[in-house]
């Protein structure tokens, strides 16, 4: 039961479910100081022991005749720049004669059942008010006459807390947001190691640990997106914590553009966490009467380890984050034509790749990069979004219908946000791209960046996609997004508002995104920016599934896959079967390597299968077949990683389905060796009590053996190879499918 109390007395908030408690109350000075936030604990009245007031040199205060209370050492929920505080601030405000210096004092507070929607921001949501509880904590700035209101939100059956704030100006004149963080939380100690999700292009999302010491940890972008370079999530775990056991608060943003996440460990050893839009060159200017709504942030607790916390981000983004027709589908098994054909195809190229998908059981066929303008390279073309007729004689229309005609869906790769000078947009609308006045404008992949700040360029868009949407039978969209931005400045915006097109690009990019998933509700949309340089929560809300990095390599995928499991769900994650030598790393792999990665994903094949030869062929339509039969359990099942690609040569994760029935093991090794040790591995997730058969190897054993004893994962090359058995070589893998036995229950 979540629920929220408020004790009147000590004006302290409890929020609280099964799992967990976040406690704060309003300090004396008015505003709102931080109690606790962990595991579920007893409601009391009065936790106000826990605001350390004390005298210390070289400390300012608060009150004159008290040299007790500084808010240098009271833990705090939204903290101001500028006090007795010295440590980095939640908000900073402008104002017109100059100050920087607010004062939000508590007001009043609203407890509603639900959830109630961010305006035109991605967040979380409920299905019915009985699924979270929602406080508003009401401040006010008599200076400013800025109302400030602190959105809490605890789920109800989850470990999680969703937090935001909102600004409305009541005052005359207007002000300036410097700083305004979706959440500040102030913990007790310094005793955590701080995870990251950090790389770059085609190695994104690798997991980096640090130890946090005094002084400040910061991850963050500037480009305009998420990044490869670094993933709006962060986690601090106890140094003792594993995957199993042990204390984790995993921290992610619901956000796109540029973001920091940080945590500022002060010379008392108590660690600020501050997460939301980057401070850094925001500006934000609140006219009278406006009001400015920060993206959310989710924090999950767990004292269970990080495979635990893992699976509530994976529950709360597949369920409550992503939306529409395909959030609870099966994802459909697609072929891309991308490294099978790049730039150069034809119609009847298309249509010959999509036949043999079909014939092997590929259930949608997608039509990537170069099908519109004068695409015919990266220079040209980008922002035409219309047919090129000599590569498509017969329109989208001719080539959708040929596809549906061979029983499969077709789909579309768009990058709607930029454009090329080399394209009839570029020639008509010269202004509309993102360049600062008299300054040089950089390309990227000889592309520019649309300005989406301005309405009228997103409808411009919009209705170009939606000729084309409209215009043929398209079940599903690419959605790419190829660089980032630089010199970054609007046309469109007055001088002192400048600071505001970073955010202002991206509430375009949910706009356009907004439009067309409500106009095309049934299309499939996968995100998607030169791999996974905009794999964040804030995309997951209108687009199910994103395609995780262009590096296809099987042994590449286990750490990308691996360190994107942190946060997001296996049925968000593009997985696809690639062509060896591997277009990135030039590495051969087995295709059954290939393929037991990609199962854990949403699984589809990047290649031309008309290279295949007639073995692969039968092993191809092998793995379709299992996909197919297992995708429920692999797409939506529970996933609990294993071994870490971080810290050896194997790799080893799998999936339960819901009843626990079937559980699917992927291993993977990196290297072989020779007279290796027996290996085993501890399971996950079974029930106990039930005996499951290995499908493969024909032995039986209980769900608590497996659990405990472990699987056997020694593989014959470890001694001599026996008969004919095929000896194991490097990068070698093994999908287990467990079943329960259902007459020996
Ligand atoms: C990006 C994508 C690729 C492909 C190309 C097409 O790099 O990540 O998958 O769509 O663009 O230009």
């Amino acid at each position: 039961m979540a629920s929220i109390i408020f004790h009147e007395n000590t004006k302290t908030f409890h929020l609280y479910n099964q799992k967990i408690s976040y406690i704060m109350c309003v300090l004396e000075n008015g505003h709102l100081g931080q109690l606790y936030y962990g595991k579920k604990i007893h409601d009391k009245e009065d936790f106000s022991y826990l605001v350390e007031k004390c005298g210390r040199p070289m400390t300012s205060y608060i009150f004159e005749e008290d040299r007790t209370f500084s808010l240098e050492h009271i833990k705090q929920e939204y903290p101001v720049y500028g006090t007795t505080d010295y440590r980095h601030p939640a908000v900073e405000i402008l104002q017109e004669n100059g100050s920087r210096i607010s004062d939000f004092q508590y007001e009043s507070y609203e407890i509603r059942k639900g959830k109630h929607k961010l305006n035109g921001l991605p967040a979380t949501y409920t299905e019915s008010d009985e699924e979270a509880v929602t406080l508003s904590v009401k401040l006010y700035d008599t200076e400013t006459k800025i109302r400030l209101t602190l959105f809490y939100t605890i789920f109800e059956e989850e470990a999680v807390i969703a937090r935001s704030a909102n600004f409305y100006n009541e005052g005359e004149k207007p002000v300036h947001l410097l700083a305004a963080m979706s959440m500040s939380l102030d913990l007790p100690d310094q005793d955590y190691i701080w995870m990251q999700l950090s790389g770059a292009w085609a190695r994104e999302r690798h997991i980096k640990n640090r130890p946090l010491e005094q002084g400040i940890l910061a991850i963050d972008s500037l480009r305009g997106n998420s990044s490869h370079n670094h993933n709006p999530f962060m986690v601090l775990k106890r140094p003792g914590a594993t995957e199993q056991d042990g204390e984790v608060i995993g921290f992610s943003l619901i956000y796109s553009g540029n973001f920091r996440i940080q945590a500022e460990v002060d010379t008392y050893d108590v660690t600020r966490i501050t997460a939301g839009i980057n401070p850094a060159g925001f500006d934000w200017k609140l006219e009278s009467g406006d009001s400015f709504q920060t993206p959310e942030a989710i924090m999950v607790y767990s004292d269970h380890g990080l495979n635990d916390m893992s699976q509530t981000f994976h529950r709360l983004y597949r369920k409550r984050l992503a939306r529409g027709y395909w959030r609870d589908r099966p994802r459909p098994i697609l072929n891309n034509n991308w490294e099978a054909t790049y730039f150069d195809f034809t119609e009847d190229r298309l249509v010959e790749i999509a036949k043999k998908a079909k014939e092997c059981g590929v259930e949608l066929f997608v039509l990537d990069d170069g099908w519109f303008g004068k695409r015919n390279n990266d220079h040209a073309g980008l922002g035409d979004w219309v047919e090129n007729p000599e590569r498509l004689p017969h329109g989208m229309k001719g080539l959708a219908e040929k596809i549906e005609s061979l029983g499969m869906k077709f789909g579309l790769w768009f990058e709607p946000e930029m454009t090329n000078k080399d394209s009839d947009l570029y020639r008509a609308h010269p202004d509309w791209i993102i360049q600062t006045p008299n300054r040089s404008t950089s390309h990227g992949r000889y592309q520019y960046v649309l300005d989406f700040s301005r309405k009228e360029v997103v409808d411009y868009i919009y209705e170009m996609m939606y000729r084309i949407l409209s215009g043929a039978k398209i079940s599903y969209i690419k959605w790419d997004m190829n660089r980032s931005i630089t010199e970054c400045y609007s046309k469109a915006l007055p001088a002192d508002r400048q600071g505001e097109v970073f955010h202002r690009y991206i509430l375009g990019v949910y706009d356009l995104y907004d439009r067309l998933t409500r106009a095309f509700p049934e299309v499939l949309f996968e995100s998607c920016a030169s791999g996974g340089g905009r794999f964040d929560p804030g995309i997951l809300y209108y687009a199910p599934q994103g395609w995780t990095s262009d590096d296809s390599d099987a042994i590449e995928r286990l750490k990308i896959q691996y360190g994107t499991s942190l946060c997001y769900p296996i049925s968000s994650m593009g997985s696809h079967v690639s062509v060896i030598p591997n277009h990135q790393v030039f590495r051969n792999t087995p295709l059954h390597t290939r393929a037991n990665v990609a199962y854990f994903g949403t699984f589809g094949y990047e290649l031309d299968l008309n290279k295949l030869k007639e073995e692969e062929i039968r092993e191809v339509k092998e793995e379709i077949t299992f996909m197919k039969e297992y995708r429920d359990t692999l797409q939506f099942g529970t996933f609990y990683r294993l071994k870490s690609p971080f810290e050896g040569n194997e790799t080893v994760w799998m999936s339960v389905s819901e009843d626990k029935k079937t559980a699917i093991v992927g291993w993977y090794r990196v290297l072989n060796g020779v007279n290796m040790p027996y290996t085993r591995v501890k399971l996950e997730g079974l029930d106990p009590d039930l005996l499951y058969e290995n499908i493969q190897a024909h032995t039986e054993h209980y769900g608590d053996e497996l659990m405990n004893l472990g699987l056997i994962t020694t593989d014959v090359t470890s001694g001599e190879v026996p008969g004919d058995a095929k000896p194991c070589t490097d990068f070698e893998s093994r999908i287990y499918l467990l079943k329960a036995r259902e007459d020996r229950e």
